[in-house]
């Protein structure tokens, strides 16, 4: 009788998804969207800006498709583009702190704006934090690491 309950609840994995847990879809679309709009207007990220090749609307496209995947929804990114080879994908720029501050103010500004929940707020400003960190490939002498 109790294995009957068990299975009627939704897998552990969709219930826990922060994909979910954030609003799905349009949510994540809005993400995406906010982080490109501060970035693209906000002063203090103007460095960052000016490296991104203009228009942005094929990289805001593809930011939603692997923040899709990467929060547990859909693998969008991975079924049109494969692996995302995040850090590769980043080499052809000189990522170093400054960089990946300006990265980090755009996105906590966004979180702040799209993610009320304190937990999941936080948890996704940490891991952010984390894989921003993990993208620098320049010291702070300006040499390639
Ligand atoms: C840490 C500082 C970062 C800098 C300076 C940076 C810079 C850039 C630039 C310049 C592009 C445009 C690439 C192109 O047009 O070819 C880009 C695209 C992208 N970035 Fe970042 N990025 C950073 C961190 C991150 C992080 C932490 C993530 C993931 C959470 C991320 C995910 C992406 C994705 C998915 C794209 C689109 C890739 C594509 O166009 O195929 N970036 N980034």
């Amino acid at each position: 009788m109790f294995s009957r309950l068990f299975r009627q609840r939704p897998a552990p994995a969709e219930q826990a998804s922060q994909y979910h847990q954030i609003g799905g879809e349009e949510s994540v679309r809005a993400l995406a969207h906010r982080f490109y709009d501060i970035m693209a207007t906000d002063p203090a990220a103007a460095e960052l800006l000016a490296m991104h090749p203009q228009p942005m609307d094929g990289i805001r496209q593809r930011f939603f498709e692997f923040l899709s995947g990467w929060l547990g929804g859909p693998q969008l990114f991975v079924e049109k583009y494969g692996h995302p080879r995040l850090r590769a994908r980043h080499l052809p720029f000189t990522i170093d702190i400054r960089m990946r501050d300006q990265w980090l103010h755009c996105m906590y500004l966004a979180l702040d704006e799209q993610v009320p929940d304190p937990l999941l707020h936080q948890q996704l400003k940490a891991q952010f934090t984390h894989l921003a960190h993990h993208m620098i490939n320049t010291d702070e002498r300006g040499e390639r690491m």
